[in-house]
């Protein structure tokens, strides 16, 4: 029986319309190769996983010299090295240095969960306020404060008491496409959703900087110095959701660095090891003191191979600076892109921050009609001819998404660009 069969028999893949037909069996780089030694150039990095690269040799050796070692003895009952000194390089790239004290769990919802469950213990509060179109992950809790009914269908009930703020969205806002008319808007709703659709007890304000599964939101630059003042005057913690924007995804190592405002708790995971599994929230002593003996643990959480690639990870972006590598091909990728949509109608939007790019697929410009099918015929031409490619965006599901490993070559992108002209062509003709 091939692999592609015994995902057939023995996977429950039943929640995906499908999987990519290939059986990926290595990578480096930003390219991966498929079972039979095809090569595909990797835009997707595993779901904004692999900002480092694939195979990266620093992440690699690290883990490997740790797995001879020790693999795991539970990072919270005993002490361990690679958790420690991963804990201390964490906090040396926050925003801020109060943002000191971090807990490691494996996934990113896993640490979403524990950081609301710190902001209600802290505030001594039990509300939250979420904006639509995010995405905060799978389980019940972080689904709770998911604004999008596409993810959360048929798995409620969800947490009573989240209340849903409009998403900071220039191109599909009611307010109109003016950032700062929608900026000053959207945080006026904000605080309508504070005061108007909770009973007073919000603990926290939970938000991505920059909205992923939501279709590449990049919120006006003003929005949240605008968002902390409502949430500061109301003893509002801020919750900043990193996990697919953090570490150098676009362009600094926190997407939050980008709006010139410090969180209460920053939750990283996806990138945060090259590819092993580790998530963490991070924030101040006097926060994660709110914490009781008996409060909180992860069984997994904090492992010292996934800390010891966490750490090299860490210090191959502070050698070779790839946060600012990724600002460069972003703002160059963004400006190929912005030239096909002057020539294809099909795109309605371009828009992104480093290299965290959506294309927004319409049928129709001036009505904004969403175009699903265009985005995975797109995919799948993409795949064709060798490139991944990922789709999502919200309900629609019509945004192509470009989140390629930090590591990618300007001649790679440009490549990329030139597939896509071609198949927008095609698809026109
Ligand atoms: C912004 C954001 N938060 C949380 C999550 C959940 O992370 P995980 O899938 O590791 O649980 C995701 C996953 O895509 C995400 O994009």
């Amino acid at each position: 029986m091939d692999t592609v069969e015994k995902y057939r028999r023995y996977v429950n893949t039943y929640f995906l319309k499908k999987v990519q037909p290939i059986v990926v069996d290595r990578g480096d780089g930003a390219t991966v190769y498929d079972d039979r030694g095809r090569a595909y150039l990797d835009l997707y990095s595993g779901i904004s996983v692999m900002n480092a690269g694939h195979g990266r040799r620093e992440v690699i050796e690290a883990a490997l010299s740790q797995m001879q070692k020790l693999v795991h003895c539970n990072s919270y009952l005993y002490h361990n090295k690679p958790t420690a000194d991963f804990a201390e390089a964490l906090a040396s790239i926050m925003p801020h240095p109060d943002l000191r004290v971090s807990f490691f769990g494996s996934s990113g919802a896993e640490a979403i969960e524990g950081a609301m469950r710190l902001a209600k213990q802290y505030t001594g509060r039990s509300e939250f306020v979420a904006l639509d179109s995010s995405f905060h992950g799978r389980t019940i809790g972080t689904l709770s404060v998911t604004g999008n009914w596409a993810r959360k269908k048929k798995g409620g009930p969800y947490l009573p008491g989240v209340a849903f703020a409009a998403a900071p969205h220039p191109y599909r806002s009611p307010y109109g496409s003016d950032p700062s008319t929608c900026a000053r808007a959207c945080a006026l709703d904000l605080e309508r959703a504070i005061d108007q659709r909770t009973s007073g007890q919000v603990a926290a304000f939970i938000a991505e900087p920059v909205l992923g599964e939501g279709g590449i939101i990049v919120p006006p630059p003003e929005y949240f110095k605008l968002v902390k003042e409502i949430l500061d005057k109301r003893g509002i913690l801020f919750i900043c959701d990193e996990v697919q924007s953090g570490f150098g995804r676009t362009g600094r190592m926190l997407a939050i660095e980008h709006f010139g405002v410090v969180p209460d708790i920053v939750v990283t995971a996806k990138g945060i090891a090259d590819g092993f599994p580790l998530s963490a929230f991070t924030t101040r002593e006097e926060i994660a003191r709110a914490f009781t003996p008996g409060d909180h643990l992860s069984t997994f959480g904090g492992n010292p191979v996934s800390c010891a690639a966490a750490l090299a990870n860490l210090q191959v972006f502070k050698k070779e600076g790839l946060e600012k590598q990724a600002a460069a091909r972003g703002e160059r990728l963004l400006g190929s892109l912005h030239d096909l949509a002057r020539r294809h109608a099909i795109i309605g939007d371009v828009r992104g921050l480093g290299l965290m790019v959506g294309v927004e697929l319409v049928t129709d410009r001036a009505a904004k009609t969403p175009a699903p099918r265009a985005a995975v015929r797109i995919q799948d031409r993409m795949l064709e001819e060798g490139f991944l490619i990922g789709v999502g965006g919200g309900f629609h599901g019509n945004v192509l998404r470009l989140q390629p490993p930090l590591v990618i070559g300007d001649a790679d992108l440009d490549r990329v660009v030139e597939a896509l002209d071609r198949i927008l062509q095609e698809a026109a003709a």
